[in-house]
């Protein structure tokens, strides 16, 4: 295994090479992908992925298109959700949003282009894979395991669902509501790195279900931890504008439950997702390392 760095490196290095060519005519709309492409960002879902394979004793450049693919779809789902229409933002990764700086209407193009994308170099990949039924299993099982966690039963679902419950309709079953957001508008997305990296480097379903399980943990985790730094953070520190959870009325974890709460849940799923890895031992420090370090995140 790798450190985060180094995987985030890997990713670094190939991550616009994979956009389309595009003609001269349209080269606002891929000026617009790249610039939300190349403002920064974790790297979180793609390092997962290649991480996940390589543990599974995967070739992690198998996996690279795909971990590049899902960032592309994780970029659009960030343009998207700071549209005016939608969560109305002006920061994000620590620069102006897409459509502040491109206007609306290429925002929108510039999102609907990083989906398309992905799944250009997702089936561009399955295309190599022709003369090999044996490796195109495993690639369309991970490319599957992506487009259906982007889609609307999954992290759209959740953006549904989160727009919809600003302010809930009376009789809603929060409880239920916060769960079904929060698995789906960024659970997913964080579920599918593990089952695609997973699955390019043929996992057996035990292990699969072991690291769906880890997943299921962290990616609600990540929304909590999300939805407190949104309260306790700043623009510099966090790169994206805070307070607006509040001030939007959402339907969210911290707003629900509250602060205290917030933070006991946060650590009873980091010590769910720590104890899941327990049966892989010093094999599994790399994702022991990771459900640490996002409960205790800054950014
Ligand atoms: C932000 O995701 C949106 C959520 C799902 C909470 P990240 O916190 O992973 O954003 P980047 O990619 O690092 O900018
Ligand atoms: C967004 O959740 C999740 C997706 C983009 C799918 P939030 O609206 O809480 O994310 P931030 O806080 O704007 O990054
Ligand atoms: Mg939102
Ligand atoms: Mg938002
Ligand atoms: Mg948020």
């Amino acid at each position: 295994m790798r450190t985060y760095d180094e995987y985030r490196s890997l990713v670094e290095a190939k991550l616009t090479s994979f956009l389309p060519q595009v003609a001269e005519e349209a080269a606002t709309v891929y000026d617009a992908m790249k610039y939300s492409l190349t403002a920064g960002g974790k790297r979180l879902r793609p390092v997962l992925l290649l991480a996940a394979c390589d543990f599974a004793g995967g070739d992690i450049n198998e996996a690279l298109p795909y971990a590049c693919a899902l960032e592309f779809i994780h970029t659009y789902s960030l343009i998207h959700d700071d549209l005016p229409a939608m969560d109305d933002d002006d920061l994000r990764r620590g620069k102006p949003t897409n459509h502040v700086v491109f206007g609306e209407a290429m925002a929108v193009l510039a999102g609907d282009g990083l989906l398309n994308s992905a799944c250009e170099v997702i089936t561009q990949t399955y295309a190599k894979c022709f003369d090999d039924p044996e490796r195109l299993v495993r690639h369309i099982r991970a490319g599957n395991a992506i487009i259906l966690a982007a889609g609307v039963n999954g992290m759209i679902a959740g953006q549904v669902a989160d727009i919809e419950n600003e302010a809930p309709e009376e009789g809603t079953d929060i409880a239920q509501m916060v769960d079904f957001i929060e698995a789906n508008k960024t659970g997913a997305l964080l579920m599918a790195p593990f089952t695609a990296g997973l699955h390019i480097a043929g996992a057996p379903d035990d292990m699969i279900r072991t690291f769906e399980f880890y997943a299921r943990c962290i990616g609600k985790g990540f929304q909590i931890a999300d939805d407190i730094l949104d309260f306790t953070s700043t623009p510099e520190e966090l790169g994206k504008s805070i307070g607006k959870d509040k001030e939007q009325g959402k339907c969210n974890y911290v707003m629900v439950y509250g602060m205290d709460r917030a933070r006991q849940e946060l650590s009873a799923l980091t010590q769910q997702a720590l104890d899941a890895m327990a049966p892989y031992g010093d094999s599994a420090a790399f994702f022991i390392d990771i459900a640490r370090r996002l409960e205790t995140r800054k950014a």
